[in-house]
């Protein structure tokens, strides 16, 4: 039976890009992609599912109010509903910029999968490459990890690292890193669609 993987993705869809590539490669074996979710109209990554055929849904953020008038909770039982009519076995995270709540997290426990572009725990939330460059760390890297209630918070599950150069800035750190990340994701998924795992406190146990 297929692993069936729902991707999120607020913008360019890079990382959605390659792992769908990389499927189509036979790369993560037995994965498919059943659905792309979009909290933003105007994202690359729903053209670039429209040309693979891959089903997309639009559930439009800003229709449920900005700032501090935005209903959280409508939202997310919207999202919800779409999710839940797709089955996934995995929800992957892919550029999915908005926070997700705890209705959501619990009806998908430990099935959620987040990437972001740094070694977590070290630099959180948005724009972590510029947080990097700030700091002046000299390594850097990505993170796939279980999605739960702290942000950038839950258990790792695969980690690749990146030399940060003198003339780095935020765009040139953030392109190298994006090919890192790619890869990362995809030897990560591939991990979890085929070998048997357990999640041991914060551990991964790997064909326990
Ligand atoms: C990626 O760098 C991803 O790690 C980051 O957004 C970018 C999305 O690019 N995600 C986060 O910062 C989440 N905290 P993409 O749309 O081309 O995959």
């Amino acid at each position: 039976m297929a692993v069936r993987l729902v991707i999120l993705a607020s913008g360019r869809g890079s990382n959605f890009s390659a792992i769908a590539e990389a499927i189509r490669q036979k790369k993560i074996p037995g994965a498919e992609i059943v659905g792309l979710v979009s909290n933003n109209p105007e994202a690359p990554a729903l053209l670039l599912a429209r040309e693979k055929g891959i089903p997309t849904t639009i559930i439009d953020a800003k229709s449920f109010g900005r700032g501090k008038l935005f209903d959280r909770a409508s939202y997310e039982s919207a999202l919800i509903e779409v999710v839940h009519r797709l089955s996934p076995d995995l929800i992957c995270l892919a550029g999915y910029m908005l926070l997700l709540g705890e209705s959501f997290l619990k009806h998908w426990p430990n099935q959620i999968v987040n990437i972001h572009p740094s070694l977590l725990p070290s630099f959180r939330g948005l724009r972590a490459q510029k947080q990097a460059l700030d700091y002046g760390v000299q390594w850097t890297g990505c993170t796939v990890h279980w999605v739960n209630e702290e942000l950038d918070g839950g258990p790792i599950i695969a980690q690749e690292i990146l030399e940060v150069l003198p003339q780095d800035d935020e765009d040139s750190l953030s392109t190298r890193l994006l090919e890192v990340e790619h890869r990362t994701y995809i030897k990560a998924l591939g991990m979890l669609c085929s070998q048997a795992y357990q999640i041991d406190g914060r551990r991964m146990r790997w064909n326990p």
